[in-house]
């Protein structure tokens, strides 16, 4: 991995994003369970320690923060995610099956620089970070998360997501503690359709049928989730 400018990161984008308006959407091939179990198995051993580094050298920090904990409602934090959530989406902006809107397209830009190696360096390295949690008291669970709401077929969201937001099995992104705006801005992308790296649509089908209104009540519960302690106390 070479040392790079700032610079050279924003000249770098104006050329990708001249090639990503010209990728045809036939180019862009979507997960199945098959494929992204393959990636799984595939993807090198993380190191955190090399992760840190190209967390600054890379610039990550000056917009997700030193530790990955993003100091804007509207951008992601990273502090605490999953290897194989954020492994997952460094390869999904790469392949630009991820690329919602221009905010998405800033991390395709970046991830045309980022090896396989790289990206799981840098995966073992958030891990291993605690998402801090941002502002006020937890707020009580939403029904959506804890029962769903099964005449329009939307499974808990803690069935998958876990109790208090600390992600699931494999990809299962953690939610504890995600940006507000971000969290509203990634579920309409979801809803609307504008959003489609999900395997097989496993997060899309529970984002369509939400109003804005729930999607709200929502981001201001994950935003700060009660920690684990409180579950078994
Ligand atoms: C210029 C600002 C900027 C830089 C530099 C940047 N990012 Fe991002 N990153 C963003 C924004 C904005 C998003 C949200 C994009 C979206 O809505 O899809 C994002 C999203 C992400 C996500 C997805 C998070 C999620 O919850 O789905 C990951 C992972 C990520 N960035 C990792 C990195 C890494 C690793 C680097 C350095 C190699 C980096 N970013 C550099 C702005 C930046
Ligand atoms: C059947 C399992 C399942 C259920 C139920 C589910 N999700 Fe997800 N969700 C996923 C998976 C898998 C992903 C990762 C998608 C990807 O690969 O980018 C995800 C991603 C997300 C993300 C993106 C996080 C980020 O950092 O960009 C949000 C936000 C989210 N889910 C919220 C919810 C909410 C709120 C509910 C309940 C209304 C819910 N999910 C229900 C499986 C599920």
């Amino acid at each position: 991995m070479k040392k790079i400018t700032f610079a050279f990161v924003l000249s770098l984008g104006s050329a990708s994003l001249a090639a990503a308006a010209e990728r045809p959407a036939q180019d862009i091939v979507h997960w199945t369970p098959t494929t992204w179990a393959e990636a799984q198995r595939d993807m090198p051993k993380g190191n955190a320690a090399a992760g840190k580094k190209l967390h600054s050298t890379m610039f990550c920090a000056s917009c997700h923060g030193a530790k990955g904990e993003s100091a804007t409602n509207n951008w992601p934090s990273l502090a605490g995610q999953s290897i194989a959530y954020t492994y997952k989406q460094l390869l999904d902006y790469k392949s630009q099956v991820r690329n919602e809107d221009d905010r998405a397209h800033i991390m395709v830009v970046v991830a045309q620089m980022l090896s396989k190696q790289d990206m799981t360096d840098l995966a073992a390295f958030y891990a291993d970070q605690t998402q801090p949690c941002p502002k006020g008291l937890p707020k009580p669970a939403p029904s959506l998360v804890t029962v769903g709401d099964p005449k329009r077929l939307i499974t808990p969201c803690a069935a998958c997501h876990g109790a208090r937001g600390q992600g699931g099995v494999n990809e299962t992104t953690a939610l504890r503690g995600i940006t507000r705006d971000y969290f509203i801005r990634t579920m309409e992308m979801f809803r609307e359709g504008h959003r489609t790296n999900d395997t097989s649509k496993g997060m899309s089908q529970f984002a369509k049928p939400l109003t804005d209104q729930e999607i709200a009540l929502l981001a201001d519960y994950y935003a700060c989730t009660p920690p684990e302690k409180a579950v078994t106390e």
